[in-house]
């Protein structure tokens, strides 16, 4: 195959961190097939599937499946993550180690499949994952508990009569988790960091040494909670929308290395779920095909990041946090390699049907961006080529 790069950008292979693919459960909204596409289709060569399916990936046997099926598809690999405990008390930790050493390998684990109540179960988490040397990530999403707490606390919340959800709630779990990781002498990972109050925070803990890193999804790189005014569930999602203020904060942190990485919070939703009223919409985005645009329209474009830096933020660091060696890093001469090819001057327009995903509800219906990804490469095997998913 001979792939003409001529004006495009030539990346190493994308890697997220924080992907939802709904299988085993919710195939009628994604399956690892389809969502393996999507993660292609938008330059990725590895994602990791959040725990909270069902059942919950807390065992060996979910695990394995979602590694073993991923390789089947061949598209991504598709590295499956753990939950942190099992059951609906949150009283015992998973069997973490057998997870680990399955053919899934799994390297991280998170509590968004079984919330994870009681710090000192999570103090123990942590220490239990660094001494299998493991990596746990934190949803910081503590606040769900108030039933009604849907759209960001702030005056366009108030205005239009939405329970409200505090910037605190985030950040306590946050800087709660930061001494747990410092105190257990482990390494924590926080997921969609969508404050300003939370960036204070990663800079407080980096500062004292703590081994805390996180990451910022595109839509809150992007969108604001003045995006609620329509009451249109497709805007709903957990962290909420934020404020233009926390907006530029999160800019200014993945900039500087305060938030190490992207990842895309990809969740997909079914038509009846998302297309309704905002209260009523389940929480959660498609994010994997449209990452790339949005990181070039909100960090490339004003002169936050080059992309250097793209290649740093998209590939290198998630590699480097979650302990993929094979990924995003230089390659030699004839080497197989994860590769991604970006045409940083190519205009489309999101349109959902055309999406790889099953559900192809989208906050970006019909908007338009001026970069996209062209060709991606899985081991030197071309994935995706002339933007077409080679299935
Ligand atoms: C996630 C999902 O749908 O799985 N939704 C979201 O809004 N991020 C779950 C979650 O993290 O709440
Ligand atoms: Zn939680
Ligand atoms: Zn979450
Ligand atoms: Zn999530």
């Amino acid at each position: 195959t001979v792939v003409d790069a001529a004006g495009q950008i030539l990346l190493p292979g994308f890697v997220d961190m924080h992907t939802h693919l709904r299988e085993p459960g919710r195939e009628d909204t994604e399956t690892i097939e389809s969502g393996s596409a999507a993660a292609a289709a938008g330059g990725y060569t590895a994602v990791f599937a959040m725990a909270n399916t069902s059942p919950v990936a807390d065992s060996v046997v979910v695990t394995d499946h979602v590694w073993r099926r991923g390789q089947e598809v061949g598209l991504v690999d598709v590295h499956p993550v753990g939950a942190v405990t099992v059951g609906l008390a949150g009283t015992q930790l998973a069997e973490m180690a057998t997870m680990a050493a399955g053919v899934g390998q799994v390297k991280m684990f998170s509590d968004d499949g079984h919330c994870v109540h009681d710090p000192l179960m999570m103090r123990r988490a942590l220490e239990y994952s660094s001494a299998l040397g493991v990596l746990i990530a934190q949803h910081a999403e503590e606040p769900r508990l108030t039933v009604d707490a849907v759209a960001h606390e702030g005056p366009t919340a108030a205005r239009l009569g939405l329970g409200g959800w505090p910037r605190a709630a985030e950040e306590s779990i946050v800087a709660r988790d930061a001494l747990l990781a410092r105190d257990a002498g482990a390494r924590v990972h926080i997921c969609h960091a969508s404050t300003a109050g939370t960036v204070e925070l990663l800079k407080w803990a980096k500062g004292q040494g703590i081994s805390i890193t996180a990451e910022v999804t595109p839509h809150h790189l992007l969108l604001d909670d003045s995006r609620l005014e329509t009451y249109d569930g497709v805007n709903r999602v957990n962290p909420p929308l934020r404020e233009r203020s926390d907006v530029e904060a999160l800019r200014a942190a993945l900039a500087d290395g305060t938030v190490d990485c992207v990842g895309t919070d990809h969740a997909p939703h079914a038509e009846q779920d998302k297309c309704c009223e905002f209260a009523q919409a389940r929480p959660g985005m498609l994010g994997l095909e449209t990452a790339l645009a949005i990181i070039a329209q909100t960090m490339v474009e004003p002169g936050l990041l080059d992309w250097r830096g793209v290649a740093r933020v998209m590939s290198e660091r998630p590699a480097e946090i979650v302990g993929l060696p094979d990924q995003g890093r230089p390659i030699a001469v004839g080497e197989p390699a994860n590769l991604t090819l970006v045409d940083p001057n190519h205009e489309w327009t999101v349109h959902g049907p055309a999406l790889a995903s099953i559900a192809n509800n989208t906050p970006y219906e019909a908007m338009t961006f001026g970069a996209k990804v062209t060709a991606t490469l899985l081991r030197g095997r071309p994935t995706v080529l002339g933007s077409v998913v080679q299935r």
